[in-house]
């Protein structure tokens, strides 16, 4: 199949498409996603098999470390009995290192697989990938400080499962807001639906470029804030990040604003509400201590990290036109 050289909106149709950015969602097609992922986890519950995948390879191509993404969209092509191909760092191991390009890499990995999920240090890579792959769908997992529409996805959905709505919500934005690729995709993916407020709490110098805070500003209410003190209470959800080591030219630089704000359980407990959520992409270097991992508010390693899981196999199913099966 000869596929059209543009990345297509979703549109609540998600056969074959390229899942490159955010903004090719609306609220429809990320309610679509989420009654998949329903579905998905409860034909589990009830033991019934999974084949969705069968006779199906994904290739992981990953130009850039990973624990989560990576090994949950291996776990969850496992889960529904497909194959998976991991290459990691191909830029040391495979004919990269050789001097092949970009789009010769993509071409040879699609002529083996039904989907390559790509993560690389580039702003643009997936969509470039998406450009030169003619065969199969590229699913971008990050490509550099741009963007991580799956994690923003994982994320609404953990949101959602626990709020019971992704409408009219207070939320806590922090860390790394310049150049933190999972904070850019949710706020995207939080405008689509009516009346969330967004608090940014970061250090001078990681708060959006102009550029992006007027292009957000169009589309959802936000305020950047640089206190602690000024988080408003009663938040439905905190979403804490790291700050993004790799993006900065020195280690000098980096230490200069790592880790302003650190949840404490004295922090969580003044400043969030009983009923906070405390969320965080992982890794996380420091910027919630261990102490604060048993306060039923934190749920970075509980249910955001298996959602993360059950997301990508409802992505998977969807992109391959193979969801029907389960909802017959
Ligand atoms: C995030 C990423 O890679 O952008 N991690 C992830 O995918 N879960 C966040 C980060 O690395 O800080």
């Amino acid at each position: 199949m000869v596929r059209q050289k543009k990345i297509p909106s979703i549109k609540s149709d998600y056969l074959h498409k390229d899942i490159v950015s955010i903004s090719q969602f609306d609220k429809d097609s990320i309610e679509k996603l989420f009654q998949t992922v329903e579905i998905i986890k409860q034909s589990g519950m009830r033991g019934l098999p999974l084949n969705l995948l069968s006779g199906k390879i994904i290739v992981l191509l990953f130009y850039e470390p990973s624990s989560r993404t990576r090994s949950s969209f291996d776990a969850a092509t496992k889960q529904l009995n497909g194959q998976t191909i991991v290459v990691e760092n191909p830029q040391q191991f495979s004919s990269v290192s050789k001097g092949e390009t970009f789009e010769d890499t993509i071409r040879v990995f699609e002529a083996y697989s039904d989907i390559i999920v790509l993560r690389h240090p580039e702003k643009g890579a997936a969509k470039r990938a998406a450009l030169a792959a003619n065969r199969v769908p590229i699913i971008n997992a990050g490509d550099g400080p741009g963007e991580h529409p799956t994690q923003a996805l994982l994320d609404l959905y953990t949101i959602w499962s626990k709020k019971k709505k992704l409408t009219g919500l207070r939320g806590l934005m922090a860390g790394d807001i310049l150049n933190g690729r999972t904070v850019h995709s949710l706020l995207d993916g939080l405008s689509y639906f009516p009346g969330n407020e967004i608090y940014l709490l970061s250090p001078d110098e990681l708060k959006l470029s102009p550029k992006d805070l007027a292009k957000y500003k169009a589309k959802i209410k936000i305020k950047e804030i640089s206190k602690i003190e000024d988080i408003p209470a009663d938040c439905d959800f905190w979403y804490w990040t790291r700050v993004q080591k790799e993006r900065f030219k020195s280690e000098e630089l980096y230490k200069k604003v790592n880790n302003k704000f650190i949840v404490t359980k004295k922090i969580l407990n003044k400043y969030a509400g009983k009923d906070t959520i405390l969320m965080h992409p992982l890794p996380r270097v420091g910027e919630i201590l261990e102490e604060v991992d048993d306060d039923p508010r934190a749920i970075y390693l509980t249910d955001q990290t298996r959602n993360g899981m059950y997301v990508r196999m409802a992505l998977l199913a969807l992109v391959l036109g193979k969801i029907e099966q389960v909802v017959r």
